[in-house]
């Protein structure tokens, strides 16, 4: 919608008398910000409509200048979300854009509306108001995705599958409690953008360019129009620094990189090897030439996504680093990569719940897998230390003799005879068959926060409370 050819109208006009010639045409094209931060518009005008209450209701300008100024921010408004405003790149930014707009349908009034302000408290507004949109659309989003994993954790609250560590089987676990363990990342993640929103929420609105301003504003009153706990209480500081967006960047990173995890998994646990769980026709796709694919597209492309999210984060804090007070222009490079880094989160969190509402899992797969690879092993040793007194280091050992020989054999611990398993340890009775199948195995692990199904039910009851 941009098209500077048309334009009749460049920002060096709206500063007036010291500008007798416009831009460069390169030095438009690096300077204009209007190709993305259009996307503040209604931020920049829910601030301009505040600021101009707050300039009347001060006796700083006129009621009926304010009410024209009102009725002008409503009809840019309404133009804009109707796709007819005129973009201009000659006017740089959403805040000309919209003040010249404003002039040419309400005339002299707009040019009172940037009384006691400057685009450096402008944009420092707007953004800030986006960023806590974006805070509270990841909360949604990261609560949707818990509540899907609440829901396949309390269908397979007791289903066993192989717990790993460096990939190889570990301990049995069950699918339950495997999925709340990206309920509490995903709840810790939740936790830092409530509190990167709560410590963003002051407004820098009157901090003008940087000093303050002459004028007997009332700040309190445009952050509390704006839903902001209370104005920010140094002005150079208001305008200078960007630490809300990159807490935000921060928090998408970590919860990017937990998308990743989780997506990981879903890529392997779909592979004919594994078979765990299929994922829907929904979220997966085929291959031109093999027939009988079924790519996790979906999933691999969310393992991924932390790349652009991360790289974002580390684009805006090397932006921001060394930069001295107060504002520079350096800043308007902090939108674009905020933008995609949210657009880019938002849209993972979704694919994300959508795989897991959809996927079947596959419980015999994962409960033969589970007593596969000698997994219970540890119940092993912990019974020779309960029932024989043995010292663990010593019944570890005596294990660890149990697995060679099962191996040797070509069998799983539970298919050893009794006389195999007293060759290597003669105090071995027959009740040593309980604790070797992976059911017993995770039923046993009652520690809080352990695996056993009551234990994950627990914590499913404790998580839905919650939310
Ligand atoms: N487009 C600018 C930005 O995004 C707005 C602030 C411009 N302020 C200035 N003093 N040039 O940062």
């Amino acid at each position: 919608m941009t098209d500077s050819a048309k334009d009749t109208v460049s920002s060096n006009q709206m500063w007036g008398g010291r500008f007798a010639a416009g831009p460069d045409a390169i030095m438009e094209a690096i300077n204009a910000s209007i190709g993305f931060d259009q996307r503040l518009y209604a931020q920049d005008i829910a601030g301009s409509r505040a600021h101009a209450a707050m300039l009347a209701a001060q006796g700083i300008i006129t009621s009926n200048d304010a009410e024209a100024i009102r009725e002008g921010l409503l009809t840019v408004l309404s133009e804009i979300e109707a796709g007819k405003f005129p973009f201009r790149t000659a006017l740089e930014d959403i805040h000309m854009n919209v003040e010249a707009r404003l002039k040419e349908i309400i005339g002299e009034p707009a040019g009172r509306l940037h009384t006691a302000r400057s685009r450096n408290d402008q944009v420092a507004t707007d953004f800030r108001l986006w960023v806590r949109d974006q805070c509270d659309a990841a909360q949604s989003s990261i609560t949707a995705l818990i509540q899907a994993l609440l829901v396949q954790a309390e269908a397979g609250a007791d289903w066993v599958m192989p717990g790993f560590t460096h990939l190889q089987t570990a301990q049995p676990v069950t699918w339950g409690h495997h999925m709340m363990a990206y309920v509490e990342m995903l709840g810790r993640d939740l936790s830092r953008f409530a509190d990167a929103r709560a410590r963003m929420n002051e407004s820098p609105l009157g901090a003008a360019a940087l000093a303050g301003t002459s004028f007997p504003i009332d700040r309190h009153m445009t952050a509390k129009a704006l839903g902001f706990d209370r104005p920010a209480a140094n002005s150079l500081d208001a305008v200078a620094d960007r630490d809300f967006a990159l807490e935000f960047l921060a928090a998408s990173s970590i919860c990017a990189m937990h998308l990743s995890r989780l997506a990981e998994e879903l890529v392997i646990w779909s592979s004919a090897q594994f078979r765990f769980v299929a994922m829907s026709d929904k979220w997966s796709t085929g291959s031109s030439i093999m027939p009988q694919k079924r790519n996790p597209d979906a999933a691999e492309l969310i393992r991924a996504k932390i790349g652009r999210v991360l790289g974002a984060t580390v684009a805006l804090f090397t932006i921001m680093k060394g930069l001295p007070m107060t504002y520079s222009k350096d800043m308007q490079e902090d939108k674009e990569q905020t933008f995609d880094a949210a657009d880019t989160l938002m849209l993972a969190l979704a694919a994300m719940t959508g795989m897991i509402s959809d996927l079947t899992v596959n419980r015999d797969k994962l409960a033969a897998s589970a007593a596969s690879g000698f997994s219970t092993a540890t119940d092993l040793a912990d019974w020779l230390v309960r029932e024989l007194g043995l010292p663990f280091r010593d019944a570890h050992h005596v294990t660890g003799t149990l697995v060679a020989a099962a191996e040797a054999k070509g069998c799983d611990l539970p298919e050893l005879t009794l006389a195999e398993m007293q060759a290597v340890h003669p105090g071995i009775t027959q009740a040593v068959f309980d604790v070797l199948g992976v059911h017993n195995s995770v039923a046993s692990r009652q520690s809080y926060g352990g695996t056993a199904p009551e234990q994950v039910r627990a914590q499913v009851a404790r998580w839905k409370a919650k939310l």
